[in-house]
């Protein structure tokens, strides 16, 4: 197919010439349609044709021109002969090059597609059968997706500009022309320039206290899929925490965010011990500044953390067990496609559980079990039922659609059905030989299913009989059957604030020993509830306004939004421009518009907000607001 899209070219000879000719000649788009990727919807790339299985990077980050630009040298595997069809997306294209040697680059004949919504534009390149290596020159656009350039007031320490990347699930290719598919795993190697002032790190092997030379070099020889490449640029200075664990952040950061996470280690360790070697050497952190739209991104040796989790009291440490966890459930076992996704995000959320039983015992685990649950169960009657399917069909749909509840806490209660109905220690020996079994593959639900079936279904006939598959992986809705985990802690936090609904005084609660879970099960439990006097009677005797915990912060600014209680309105607007973490202002944005006066006060703070949040977050708040 690619060929005839390169056939017009042929008959422009001046295109073989110089590549900075190339570069100053605009192609126009193909008009032929490309055949999408037959095992992932949302690349074009062709890896059963040409497979690329390393990427090079020379880059730039020029912060004044908000770009990178360099180059990305691929090394290709062939099954047959054709061209090389890459995923790309506001990429400007100066040149490509190819090699037969691996030395040396002759130009090569390429074409840029049309570009369509989520996928980019697929780049082919002519590859003749003994090409072995491709070039490509090219430079980012300031509003590339996965990209979020920072000044210095929009970081901790305000002294130096920031960037970061954020590749998952397909922003790679708005940073990097590469066959963008989660099924085609690469090694990669880097060199970054950066202004001298600042330090490049990446999801890769490096030099923990390189000094700031304006260059920095890595490698990752284990390969991965193109979500997992990543490079954070800033102030960053780096604090061990352990023999391979440790934090890098900005100088402003890094002591209080090395306390918070001191007990790194011992999750590695929890891990280790119940499925396996740690196979990646180094387990870092990269604390970003609070306009990282996740959570926590698990980059292969380096995840990506949000500053809002250091709480100061440990509390939202779990963050790490997930991100951790997904070093066996996601960089090692790899989800095929986007619509695999809940094999990544399932088993981690399963593995997160199991670690924080391990560290703080099975009363937390349970809790914070419990409330995912609920979550889960109004989330199942809220979104329609395509979208509560664990293998969901995602096929011309933006693969963000996908990123529900539903991959993480019902895909998690399906391990742990299996989990309670096998015991222990043979899903214990399952999973760890699932592990194994699969290690640096990419693979799809169809082979999970084959591989559950096989060696721990099949073991027990009368067992299987309590797992249907088919109705948790390709239906809508909870089975019957799904194990709920439920906590006396929370039920006594629900009996307390039956009381405090039914007219009760705030005074009586006695929330002397409560954490964190238990804060969030009382707020959330209040929703729909909520008026003024109730909430300034609530804040003046408990203080929660004060809070700074940010998931207590959230579900008490849904009240505030809920009950239009203005007095709070300040720290909302706060709280709105401080921090970009899409989980924790998308609700409070969707709050607001179903209030009389919510949409002008939402428009008048985003006003204010946008321009420090991350695109990702801007494309979200941009649609609800519209
Ligand atoms: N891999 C995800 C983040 C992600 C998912 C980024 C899909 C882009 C597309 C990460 O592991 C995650 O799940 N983060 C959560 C935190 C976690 C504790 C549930 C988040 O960011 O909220
Ligand atoms: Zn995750």
């Amino acid at each position: 197919m690619p060929r005839s899209i390169l056939l017009p070219l042929l008959c422009l000879p001046f295109l073989c010439l110089a590549p900075s000719l190339l570069a100053q000649t605009p192609m126009p788009p193909s008009k032929k349609l490309f055949l999408k990727n037959p095992m992932d919807a949302h690349s074009y790339s062709n890896p059963q044709i040409v497979r690329v299985t390393h990427v090079a990077l020379d880059l730039t980050a020029d912060f004044s021109k908000k770009v990178l630009v360099g180059t990305a040298t691929l090394d290709l595997a062939r099954t047959q002969p054709g061209d090389l069809v890459l995923d790309t997306r506001d990429l400007t294209i100066n040149a490509v090059e190819v090699s037969v040697d691996g030395t040396k680059f002759v130009p090569a004949k390429f074409s840029l597609g049309p570009s369509e919504p989520y996928l980019g534009q697929p780049l082919s390149i002519s590859t003749p059968d003994d090409v072995a290596k491709v070039r490509v020159s090219y430079q980012t656009s300031p509003y590339a997706v996965g990209l979020q350039w920072l000044t210095p007031p929009q970081t901790a320490g305000k002294r130096q500009p920031f960037l970061f990347t954020q590749s998952e699930p397909t922003y790679a290719r708005t940073w990097i022309p590469l066959q963008d598919s989660p099924s085609v795993r690469v090694t990669y190697a880097a060199t970054i320039h950066v202004p001298k002032a600042l330090r490049a790190v990446m999801s890769a092997q490096q030099d923990l206290k390189a000094p700031l030379t304006g260059t920095f070099r890595f490698k990752l020889e284990q390969p991965v899929a193109p979500y997992l490449i990543a490079l954070g640029v800033g102030d960053l200075v780096f604090q061990s925490t352990g023999p391979r664990t440790g934090i890098f952040a900005d100088p402003t950061v890094v002591k209080k965010a090395a306390k918070e996470f001191e007990d790194t280690e011992k999750m590695v360790q929890a891990v280790e011990k119940l499925y396996g070697p740690y196979r990646w050497g180094r387990y870092d952190l990269l604390i970003l500044p609070p306009s990282f739209p996740y959570g926590g991104m698990e980059n292969p040796l380096l995840t990506f953390a949000t500053p809002t989790v250091i709480a100061g009291d440990k509390s939202l440490v779990a963050l790490v067990a997930h991100e951790l966890s997904h070093s066996w459930s996601g960089n090692l076992v790899t989800n095929a496609s986007w619509r695999d996704f809940w094999l990544n995000e399932g088993f981690t959320t399963y593995v997160e559980n199991r670690v924080q039983e391990v560290l703080f015992g099975k009363e937390r685990a349970d809790m914070e079990f419990a409330l995912d649950c609920n979550t889960l169960k109004k989330l199942v009657d809220e979104l329609p039922p395509q979208d509560q399917i664990l293998h969901i069909n995602l096929t011309g749909r933006d693969p963000e659609d996908g990123q529900t509840e539903v991959p993480y806490y019902k895909g998690a209660l399906l391990l742990k059905l299996l989990e309670k109905t096998y015991g222990r220690d043979q899903f214990d020996t399952w999973l760890k030989s699932y592990f194994e079994k699969f290690a640096f593959q990419s693979i799809t639900t169809a082979q999970f299913r084959e591989h559950v079936t096989a060696n721990l279904i099949n073991l027990d006939a009368e067992k299987g009989k309590l797992i249907d598959l088919d109705a948790w992986i390709e239906e809508p809705g909870l089975p019957a059957n799904a194990p709920l985990v439920v906590s006396k802690r929370l039920d006594a936090v629900d009996a307390a604030l039956a009381k405090y609904v039914a007219g009760g005084s705030a005074k009586e609660i006695d929330t002397s020993q409560w954490v964190t879970q238990e804060w969030v099960r009382f707020l959330t439990g209040l929703a729909g509830s909520a008026n003024p006097t109730r909430l300034q009677e609530l804040d003046q005797t408990l203080g929660i306004d004060k809070r700074e915990n940010v998931e207590i912060r959230l579900r008490w600014l849904l009240l505030v939004v809920e009950a239009q209680y203005k007095p709070s309105y300040p720290t909302l607007a706060k709280f709105l421009q401080t921090v970009g973490r899409r989980r924790l202002i998308v609700p409070l944005y969707t709050a607001l518009l179903k209030t009389p006066d919510g949409k002008d006060f939402a428009k008048t703070v985003y006003g204010k907000a946008r321009s420090g949040y991350h695109p990702i977050a801007q494309a979200t708040i941009d649609g609800l607001l519209k």
